[in-house]
Parts: structure tokens; sequence; C-alpha cells
């Protein structure tokens, strides 16, 4: 049987408008297609792996996997509630954090309200205010910052939910607890304010974030955490949201019960306890860090100092010809036009051998451009 072309009637339009998200090429596919073995630095994960007490731990509670997960998350959310001195009823878990921003939209949107953001920020929430049949409001960025004051100022009775990531992906930059403070004074608390902090074990910056004592006071706010950074859980979804407990009960109604698996919760748990995992994770980020401002700049290229796990930079060319360029040299980065940045290229930091190969694709990179930027002129 063949179906009919696409009709309005079947795929609302809030949902057939969305453009579809491409996901990056595995990289079995690239490494096929090139015949020898890429990096990939592409997807902010962490480049020393899992934390090996998750491995130990999924490899103990495989053979449980003909059990369905426990629902509640009980043991995975208590030991969360302990680590962020809060009671449970304050803490929900996602299969990542993507999922809680897709669930909260849906609880908080509808036709005729409107969630609010930045311009060049994570994707996933104006997808997911378009999806839940809102509308998706956006600021410009300043100087690749957001503009907290442009956000307030922004705001209109249709704003139901504002989304800030801290720092933002894709540029890597932060605003302090100080600057969070007098931005949310100007925010009703009719307004759900959504603060990711994906990145948060990275950021080694005494006046950061103050967000767990907000939630502690009861202000009407939702903290994101992930497991897929600085732990290494990617592959297994696991997130969580801490918030008023009048937001957690209210995704629970709507969430799938099963939403975590048993495999992600386990690993998550032993994560939590892996200490040496994130330090080293976070030690070797930072000298990647240290690396990239230094040699980006010495190539010509334009960067921002990150406080992430990945740097944003801009080579003056159109960010997916310099990707396309790269990809042939077996380095796979981000280039940023779906995120509104069409000039930048995202980097992960990887390990120190992945880092310097990375310098040295754009080195080449760069060497070509300006060849061919001299051939130009002399035929001019
Ligand atoms: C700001 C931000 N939030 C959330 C996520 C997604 O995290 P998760 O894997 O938990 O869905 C990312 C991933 O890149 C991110 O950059």
């Amino acid at each position: 049987m063949t179906v009919k072309k696409s009709s309005p009637d079947r795929v609302p339009d809030r949902v057939s408008s969305l453009p579809p998200y491409i996901p990056g090429k595995p990289i079995e596919e690239v490494e096929r297609e090139l015949g020898f073995t890429p990096i990939k630095l592409a997807s902010n994960e962490n480049p020393l792996g899992p934390s090996p007490k998750a491995i130990e731990a999924v490899a103990r509670y495989l053979a449980q996997s003909h059990r369905y997960p426990d629902a509640a998350g009980t043991y995975l959310r208590e030991k969360l509630a302990a680590r962020h001195s809060v009671e449970m009823n304050h803490i929900v878990l996602g299969a990542g954090s993507t999922e809680l921003i897709q669930l909260l939209c849906h609880v908080y949107l509808e036709p005729g309200r409107a969630g609010l953001t930045s311009q060049g920020t994570f994707v996933m929430f104006p997808l997911a205010v378009r999806a839940a049949g809102g509308q998706a409001l956006e600021v410009p960025l300043q100087d690749y910052a957001y503009d907290l004051d442009a956000l307030a100022g922004r705001l209109d009775d249709t704003v139901r939910v504002v989304y800030l990531a801290n720092p933002n992906n894709p540029t890597g930059t932060l605003f302090t607890a100080t600057a969070f403070d007098r931005f949310l004074a100007r925010i009703p608390e009719s307004v759900l304010v959504i603060l990711d902090e994906a990145y948060c074990d990275y950021v080694e910056r005494p006046d950061y974030s103050r967000s767990l004592d907000l939630v502690r006071s009861g202000r009407y706010l939702m903290v994101l955490r992930t497991f897929s950074k600085a732990h290494g859980l990617a592959g297994l979804r696991v997130g969580y949201g801490i918030a008023h407990p009048e937001i957690i009960s209210a995704l629970n109604k709507i969430r799938s019960p099963f939403n975590v698996s048993s495999l992600a919760m386990v690993a998550a748990q032993a994560a939590l306890d892996d200490t040496e995992h994130i330090r080293r994770s976070v030690e070797s980020n930072r000298r990647g860090l240290a690396f990239f401002a230094r040699e980006l700049p010495r190539l010509g290229l334009r960067t921002i100092p990150s406080a992430a796990n990945f740097v944003y930079c801009e080579t003056g060319r159109a960010a997916k010809e310099d990707f396309k360029a790269l990809l042939q040299m077996g380095v796979i980065v981000r280039p940023m036009g779906f995120m509104g940045l069409p000039a930048g290229l995202r980097i992960t930091v990887g390990t120190e051998e992945e880092n310097q190969r990375v310098i040295e694709a754009l080195a080449k990179l760069q060497q070509s451009a300006a060849a061919s930027a001299g051939r130009e002129r002399s035929r001019a």
C-alpha cells in the first residue's frame, strides 16, 4: 500500500514545520568513507571515556536486564538528594537532560504561550517549544554571551518559560551568580526559568552559580544537570532536574514511567562516587582549554574564552566548508549554523593527542586558504 503525499490533517503544523534535527554521521561511517580512523570532537563528550566505576556497575547489573527499571528512580534520586542537600521531591530523572527540556515545554506551553531564550544557544529548547505548539522567541547574543538585560526586557504576558544554558553551548560563555540573581529579580514567579548547567563540572570559578541555593529557598526554578559530559555517560542517556516540587510533580504526570533505564541509573550512581574520574576529566579539560586558547589565535582564528569542555572559533570563512575540509583530514568538529552561528566551529576538547591533531589540521586549512587567496590576488 502506498501512502499519499503529506496531508496537513495527519501531522500537525507545529510538527511538520520543524526543521529535522540532523545528527552528526556515526564515526564508523566516516571511518569507512575515509579509509582511516577519524577523531570525533563534535558532541562535547568526555574524551577519557565513561567512569570506570560506572562500567563495572553496568557489567554487574546487566543480568538483571529482564526487569523493568524502578519507575521512581529511588536509589539514584536518593543519592542526588543527599549530594545536593534537597528533599527527594525536588528531583526528577530524564533520559538525558534533553528529555526534561522537551517534557517541560509540553507541561508549560501550548498555542498562545511562548518560550524565550537567546540566539546562538542549545537548539533543543526552541525545537521543544515549537513541538509543544508554543512560540519560540529569541534575543541576540551580545559579544557571544547571553544578554540577560535584553532577555528580561523581552518578557511579555505570553512568555511562560525562559531557558538559559550556563555555560552556554556553543559559545562556552558564562554569567555569574550575581548576574543571574539580578536577572531573576526581574522575572515574575509565573514564568518558569530553566537553568541548564550541563557543563557545571568543568567550571572552576568561585562566582559561577548559586542555583541550588535558589531551589532550596523555594524559587520557581528548574536546574538541569546531566551525566553525559564530565561523567562520560552520554550513550546511556541519563540526566536530572532539581526544582521546586510543583515542577517535579507536573513532570512526573507526563513522563513515561520507565524513561531512564536500569543500566543508566546504576551507572550514574557509580559515576557520582567516582570523584577520581571527575578530577582527571576536569584536569585534562583545563589543559586542553589552555592549549586551544594559545594555539587557535596563533593560527589567526578568532576564539573566546570557554568555561566548558569545548571551544568556539571562527576562521572568517563559512564554517560548513571548513567542517568538510577538516572531515577529509579525519577531524570531526561541528559547524554551528544549526544553532544560528554559521561562521562558528565548535571543537570539543579531546585528549592531548586529539587536540594536537585538530590544531595540525586547522594549520593545514589556514595554509591552503592563504595559498588560494594569494592565487586570487595574483589573478586580479
Ligand atoms: C546545554 C546543553 N544541555 C543539554 C545537553 C544534552 O544533554 P543530555 O545528553 O543530558 O541530553 C547538551 C548536550 O550537548 C547541552 O549542550
